[in-house]
């Protein structure tokens, strides 16, 4: 039986990092949070299809909470600069509420060990 979960709490005012977030899980995930007037940060490697999941996103919720930025899990630099880039804007100022890693970005773990 599939989940069906159908809770409509509100996050608004939040900021939630969405990692993997222009297909599958992720963009699901952004998609939902952003229905629920959270500020979602898109972290995706590929920027094309991240563009792409933004606008469908934006056209389904109407929220102008909702970007994108570029992070390649896979990457210390990026990582780094996707961190310096948050820490850096207003986001940064208001708490960041949770970090959703949808990511199938294995070759982190094959990295660090
Ligand atoms: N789908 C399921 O039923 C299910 C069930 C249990 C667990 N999971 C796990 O949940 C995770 C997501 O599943 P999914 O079905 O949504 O997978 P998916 O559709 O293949 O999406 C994977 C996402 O991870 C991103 N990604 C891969 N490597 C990355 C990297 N180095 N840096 C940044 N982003 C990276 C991909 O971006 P690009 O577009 O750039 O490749 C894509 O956005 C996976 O780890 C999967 O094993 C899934």
């Amino acid at each position: 039986m599939p989940a069906s979960y159908k809770g409509e709490e509100s996050i608004e005012g939040k900021t939630v990092i969405v990692t993997g977030a222009n297909t599958g899980i992720g963009k699901e995930t952004a998609l939902e949070l952003a229905k629920r007037g959270g500020r979602i940060i898109m972290g995706c490697r590929n920027i094309e299809k991240g563009q792409e999941a933004l606008k469908q996103i934006v056209e389904e919720t109407r929220s102008d909470q909702v970007c994108l930025k570029e992070l390649d899990l896979s990457s210390f630099d990026s990582i780094k600069k996707f961190a310096k880039e948050f820490n850096e804007s207003k986001l940064a100022a208001r708490s960041l509420y949770v970090i959703c890693r949808s990511s199938s970005d294995s070759c982190l773990s094959r990295k660090l060990v």
